[in-house]
């Protein structure tokens, strides 16, 4: 089937992505600078090795210093930053590749060693009773200070200007990081969003902060270059729980996300078993798939097998595959030709430097 088959089809919407192969977000905490911005010997390079997917989104990048979760990882923030984004852009560019920044705030999951001793922010002073990888090693999370109004304002504020400084920084688009037990997550679920204000309570009340950042970037960006990502069902990681109102949380967002004309909705199959779960969706895609009109992107263990035939079974339009991205930089190549796929390695993940970052080599034949 090779050059037939589903995934290396072009997928014609504002952004004409010339397969349906997507590198999935992944932090690699490659920027161990001073200005956490990246490089071109590094970033460039690792990025530019994977132009052939149809769309590549970059690593989780925080918004502000305040949204900063974990070392080593590159924002969007300062004129540092946005030059050293540049330079990544142009190298994709130059390669006729397509590039999103995902725009991230960990909320909860930080630590006071990332904020001179004071406090994470967090939609309520609730401990996710997880880990923080601070500059001194996993820690041990924290009870977090409850958002003030002000500091919800500001917040929105900073996701707008990141998306601005994104198209300084020549980004095709903008993917906003609701996922994952991150900062939008927080808010979206009962278990870490108590609060009594216009922010918590009601399904409506717990995703306001998300559709009013949506709203934001708008002001900067088209809707057809915004991205979105959720993980309906992640249960039992960074301190989130599923319950009786998460997936009607989740439903509540993805029918009116069929308002916006977004460049696409990017959801993620459960991380982990939830069939013993209650109230958990374990079929992500074939949940979501009827009620979104729009593009969606899924994405968690694919396979070239598994992701031509959720494009053939209509569930999917886009597929985005994460850690075989990492150890195989020619990925479309290989499924094209039907090659093997390189083992990534999960110790070099995380670690500084080039090795398992800019060392897996395409597939050779002899
Ligand atoms: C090393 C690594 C870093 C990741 N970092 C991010 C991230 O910054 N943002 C995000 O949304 N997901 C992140 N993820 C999750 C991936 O985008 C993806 O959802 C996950 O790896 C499952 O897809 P896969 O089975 O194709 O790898 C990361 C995953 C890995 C392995």
């Amino acid at each position: 089937m090779s050059k037939t088959q589903p995934l290396l089809q072009p997928y014609k919407n504002e952004l004409e992505l010339k397969n349906r192969i997507v590198m999935a977000p992944m932090t690699r905490s490659r920027a161990n600078n001073p200005e956490k911005k990246p490089t071109d010997d590094l970033h460039g390079i690792y990025y530019e090795q994977r132009t052939s997917a149809g769309l590549i989104i970059t690593e989780g990048s925080q918004v502000s210093e305040q949204a900063v979760g974990y070392i080593h990882t590159p924002g969007i923030y300062t004129k540092q930053q946005i030059e050293g984004w540049k330079m990544v852009t142009d190298r994709v560019h130059e390669k006729g590749g397509k590039i999103f920044i995902q725009l991230w705030h960990v909320g909860r999951i930080s630590h006071p060693d990332f904020h001179n001793g004071q406090l994470p922010l967090a939609p309520s002073a609730i401990n996710p009773n997880y880990k923080s990888f601070t500059p001194e090693g996993f820690k041990d999370t924290v009870t977090p200070k409850e958002m003030s109004l002000d500091e919800i304002k500001q917040t929105i504020q900073d996701f707008r200007k990141a998306a601005k400084n994104a198209v300084k920084a020549g980004f095709d688009g903008i993917e906003i990081h609701s996922s994952n037990g991150y900062l939008f997550h927080q808010f979206f679920s009962k278990c870490s969003n108590i609060r009594s204000d216009e922010y918590g309570g009601s399904i409506q009340n717990r995703t306001r902060f998300f559709f009013e950042v949506l709203e934001a970037i708008k002001s900067e960006i088209p809707e057809g270059r915004i991205g979105v990502r959720f993980n309906p069902s992640l249960h039992g990681l960074a301190g989130i729980i599923v319950d009786e109102e998460t997936i009607p949380t989740f439903d509540f967002i993805i029918k009116k996300l069929n308002d916006y004309n977004l460049a696409y909705v990017h959801l993620s199959e459960p991380f982990t078993d939830v069939s013993n779960v209650p109230y958990a969706v374990q079929n992500i895609a074939k949940h979501y798939r009827p009620l979104y009109k729009g593009t969606l992107m899924i994405n968690g263990s694919f396979t070239q097998d598994t992701g031509n035939a959720i494009i053939v079974r209509g569930e999917a339009d886009l597929v985005a595959f994460g850690k075989p991205f990492v150890s195989n930089p020619d990925l479309v190549e290989r499924f094209t030709n039907n090659w093997p796929l390189t083992d990534w390695d999960a110790d070099t993940f995380y670690t500084t430097g080039e090795k398992g970052y800019l060392d897996y080599s395409k597939y050779s034949e002899g």
